[in-house]
């Protein structure tokens, strides 16, 4: 660590406690770089903007981070653990370049808005492809819904035969639950769009700093006006954009549920893309649903980073170095659901659907609920009718599921799955 911006002469660091400090945050900060260079290059322009830096500094200094900006897209600039930071890296570099001009940049500035800020940015990417990831999902699950509307499969509840349901119906619900997620992490977004930069340690500074062109430069939405506010926003952001995540892995899950359920002998509904099943090392005979299992499994790690988050926030006002550790759980979280969601469009694309088989597993009792339903409908208590439809199951031999399907006419039900409606709130995701 050749570059620490606060060293006392005098006092040696100890290898082993900077390790701790900042052995892994420093390679978390490589998701960071790219946000902290913006921001740097904003909060330079916006000193210039009161005059605080020289014009021709503050364009030395843009240029300079435009240069290390490509020189980080061709992996020609490496953050590693000769930085204490990223932060202390893009300091190091632009002094390394300007010289002292480059030691200008942080007037005004502190680390601790330097990190929120370049964090808030980075999570309004990391929400912009989650919501891009969901839509995408959501059209995926519209398309089977579409092509295989009414072909009849068996509706389950507690994992047993319950009524007549369809593809349509069963593909619809996915499509409806990732358009109602995608709204959900579009609220986050919007939730989380303001910009904590120029709050400096927590409490402001004695200069008049350019808050809001600076958010706006930065294309957020308003500034986080309360120094201290914005302090306390750090984890917290992070809880709220992890909930928004769990709550997509949580759709996932329940898709890759069903899709590792359908696909064993005993259903036999389904068939996984061929890439996505796997072997056993053992048993020949094998073919393993992995993908959807560990798909399943995932929404599992973001909870995790929600508790992990949750334990770190027990602080008082102010910035305290536990706040550090609600990177790990953002960025393992964050990388996480992405590369899940990603996968899923294509899922929903190639796996096949075995039609007969899902029609032939509907059985005459599952007719029993619509039968009762049409005596009670002619007139009888619908309780009368339950008990006489109970008493003679066995006469419900015949399973008609295309009847069944046909006469279920209101919103939502097979015969009128609403998905015109559902295609626009999709399109209305943009
Ligand atoms: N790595 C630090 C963090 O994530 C950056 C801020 C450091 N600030 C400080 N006062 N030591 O919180």
């Amino acid at each position: 660590m050749s570059t620490l911006l606060w060293q006392k002469q005098g006092v040696r660091t100890d290898a082993a406690v900077m390790r701790f400090l900042a052995g892994d945050d420093v390679l978390l900060d490589r998701e960071l770089f790219p946000f902290d260079l913006r921001a740097t290059a904003a909060h330079a322009e916006g000193l210039a903007l009161r005059s605080l830096l020289p014009t021709k500094d503050a364009d030395a200094i843009v240029a300079a981070l435009h240069d290390l900006s490509d020189l980080w897209s061709k992996g020609d600039f490496v953050l590693d653990d000769r930085y204490e930071d990223g932060h202390s890296a893009i300091e190091a570099y632009l002094t390394e370049r300007l010289g002292e001009t480059g030691g200008r940049v942080h007037l005004g500035r502190s680390r601790n808005d330097q990190v929120l800020v370049a964090t808030r940015l980075y999570m309004l990417d990391a929400l912009d492809r989650l919501k891009a990831g969901l839509v995408e999902s959501a059209r995926a699950a519209l398309d089977r819904a579409r092509a295989d509307a009414m072909s009849p499969m068996p509706g389950y509840t507690h994992l047993q035969r319950a009524v007549p349901s369809s593809v349509g119906l069963w593909m619809g619900s996915f499509a409806e639950s990732f358009a109602e997620t995608a709204e959900l992490v579009g609220m986050t977004r919007a939730w989380i769009n303001a910009s904590p930069l120029g709050t400096a340690a927590g409490y402001g500074v004695n200069l008049p700093l350019a808050r809001e062109e600076v958010a706006a430069k930065l294309g957020f939405a308003r500034v986080v006006i309360n120094p201290m506010a914005a302090q306390a926003s750090r984890g917290k952001h992070e809880h709220q954009v992890l909930s928004a995540m769990w709550q997509a892995m949580q759709d996932i899950r329940r898709l890759a549920w069903d899709l590792s359920l359908f696909s064993t002998a005993e259903f036999d509904f389904v068939r996984m893309p061929p890439e996505t099943v796997t072997g056993s090392s053992i048993m020949p005979n094998k073919k393993n649903p992995d993908l959807a299992e560990l798909l399943r499994a995932s929404c599992a790690v973001v909870a995790g980073a929600m508790a992990e988050l949750q334990q770190v926030l027990s602080l008082p006002s102010g910035y305290h170095r536990d706040l550090q550790l609600t990177k790990p759980a953002l960025i393992r979280a964050t990388r996480i659901t992405l590369d899940a969601v990603a996968l899923i469009p294509d899922v929903l694309r190639r796996t096949e659907f075995k039609l007969d088989r899902m029609r032939a597993a509907n059985d005459g009792a599952m007719m029993a609920t619509d039968k009762a339903v049409e005596l009670a409908a002619g007139g009888m208590s619908f309780r009368d009718a339950y008990r006489q439809v109970g008493e003679s199951l066995d006469e419900l031999r015949q399973a008609d599921p295309e009847a069944s399907l046909a006469a279920r006419v209101s919103l939502g039900g097979c015969a009128n799955l609403g998905l015109d409606a559902i295609a626009a709130r999709i399109d209305a995701l943009g």
